[in-house]
This record gives C-alpha cells, sequence and structure tokens, in this order.
C-alpha cells in the first residue's frame, strides 16, 4: 500500500479535450474467446483512426507480453490483469484517447470495477465521468469452440490448458451493455457500425 500520497491536480478534462479536439472515453468489449472482440476492436480502431481520432487499443495477449507478464489465469491473477487494464485505459481516455480493450473479461464484477474506475476519474474538480461503453460480444460456446482460430478450445478439452473460460472457468455475460453484438449473425464491418452509430448518438465524437 502506499502512505503519504497527495492527488496533484492538473488542467481539466474539458480543457484538455479542447486542446486535443477530441473528447476521450473507454470502450469496452467482453466475450467468450474467439467471440470477436480483437477483430471487431480492430476494425473499430482503424476506422477512428481514419476519420481522424487518437484511438488506441489494449488487447488481451499482447499485454501479457508487457504490463502483466507477471500474471496467471487464476481468479486472483485475471481480477488483477483487468484491474490494471482499467487502470491504463482511465489514463488513455483521461489523456482524450479513444481507449478500446479486448479481453474476455469474464468476472461481473471486475468489469463493475472497472466502470466505477471511470465514473470516479475526476482529475480535477471541474470534471465530468469518463465515459464507458461496454461491448458484449456474444456467441454461443459451439460457435465460438468451432472457430477456434488460436486453437485453444482444443488444447482446453485436452486439458492442456487449466481454467479455459467457457470451459473449465466460468463467463459472466453481462446484463445491460450499452451495446450488444451476435458476431455469428452480424458481419465485422456491420459491428463497426453500430458502435460508432452509438458513439454519434451520444455525442462522443464531438466535443
Ligand atoms: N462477424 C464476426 N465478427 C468477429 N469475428 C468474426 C466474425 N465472423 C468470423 N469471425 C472470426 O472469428 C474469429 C474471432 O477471433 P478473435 O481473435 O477476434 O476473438 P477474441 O474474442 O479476440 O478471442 P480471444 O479472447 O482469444 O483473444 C476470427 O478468426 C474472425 O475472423
Ligand atoms: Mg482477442
Amino acid at each position: 500500500m502506499s502512505t503519504n500520497i497527495t492527488w496533484h491536480p492538473s488542467l481539466s478534462r474539458s480543457e484538455r479535450n479542447k486542446y486535443r479536439k477530441q473528447r476521450g472515453f473507454t470502450i469496452w468489449f467482453t466475450g467468450l474467446s474467439a467471440s470477436g472482440k480483437s477483430t471487431i476492436a480492430t476494425a473499430l480502431e482503424q476506422h477512428l483512426l481514419h476519420l481522424g481520432f487518437a484511438a488506441y487499443r489494449l488487447d488481451g495477449d499482447n499485454v501479457r507480453f508487457g504490463l502483466n507478464k507477471d500474471l496467471g489465469f487464476d481468479e486472483k491473477s485475471r481480477n488483477e490483469n483487468i484491474r490494471r487494464i482499467a487502470e491504463v485505459a482511465k489514463l488513455f481516455a483521461d489523456s482524450s484517447n479513444i481507449a478500446i480493450t479486448s479481453f474476455i473479461s469474464p468476472y461481473k464484477a471486475d468489469r463493475q470495477q472497472a466502470r466505477e474506475l471511470h465514473a470516479q476519474a475526476a482529475a480535477h474538480p471541474d470534471d465530468e465521468p469518463l465515459a464507458f461503453i461496454e461491448v458484449f460480444v456474444d456467441l454461443p460456446l459451439e460457435v465460438a469452440e468451432a472457430r477456434d482460430p488460436k486453437g485453444l478450445y482444443k488444447k482446453a478439452r485436452e486439458g492442456k490448458i487449466p481454467e479455459f473460460t467457457g470451459i473449465s472457468a466460468p463467463y459472466e455475460a453481462p446484463e445491460n451493455p450499452e451495446i450488444k453484438i451476435e458476431s455469428d449473425k452480424t458481419s465485422v464491418e456491420d459491428a463497426v457500425r453500430l458502435i460508432v452509430e452509438y458513439l454519434e448518438g451520444k455525442g462522443l465524437l464531438k466535443l
């Protein structure tokens, strides 16, 4: 635990957004392995970059190469994995970027914690909460298992990967996500369009 620490205030979020000419917020993908989180998140990131927005994707395995290389896949490590990602996403959002996260994030309580972190993230007394958009990429387990692009389900069924989400570890589906995408019925392009329409509808793509 850190003690004797004092928050040092800086300029307000709206001032920073004005200089950076965009609002910062977080788009949080959740869903089973192979549901399509990384595929849709990457297409969304590209689309937003083409439109001129600063967007940056934090993705499952990639983060485990560096920041979270010390963490495993047991429940406690998954909690800590998501806690750190949420903190990093919040920093990106606070610096007027669009943070896009694509992690299985199977536990409701962890996603709720990430959401609350954004809601409370006032770096300045005038700050509004940071928007947090949960995108549930929904796909029946059988379809995800049939896709199996990384061969992980096969390994999990053979008992070679312990605590694999959907097989030997739980996935707690969101009840009220801001956006739900059924990736067996929605193309990647349509998924991106749905998300962008949602962001436009909420006024998040303008100051
Ligand atoms: N409509 C769709 N949306 C997203 N992905 C799709 C769709 N149709 C087929 N796919 C395929 O499904 C696979 C999804 O894999 P992807 O790596 O994006 O999943 P993920 O949710 O990020 O999994 P993981 O949690 O293991 O990282 C890809 O091979 C992708 O091409
Ligand atoms: Mg992925």
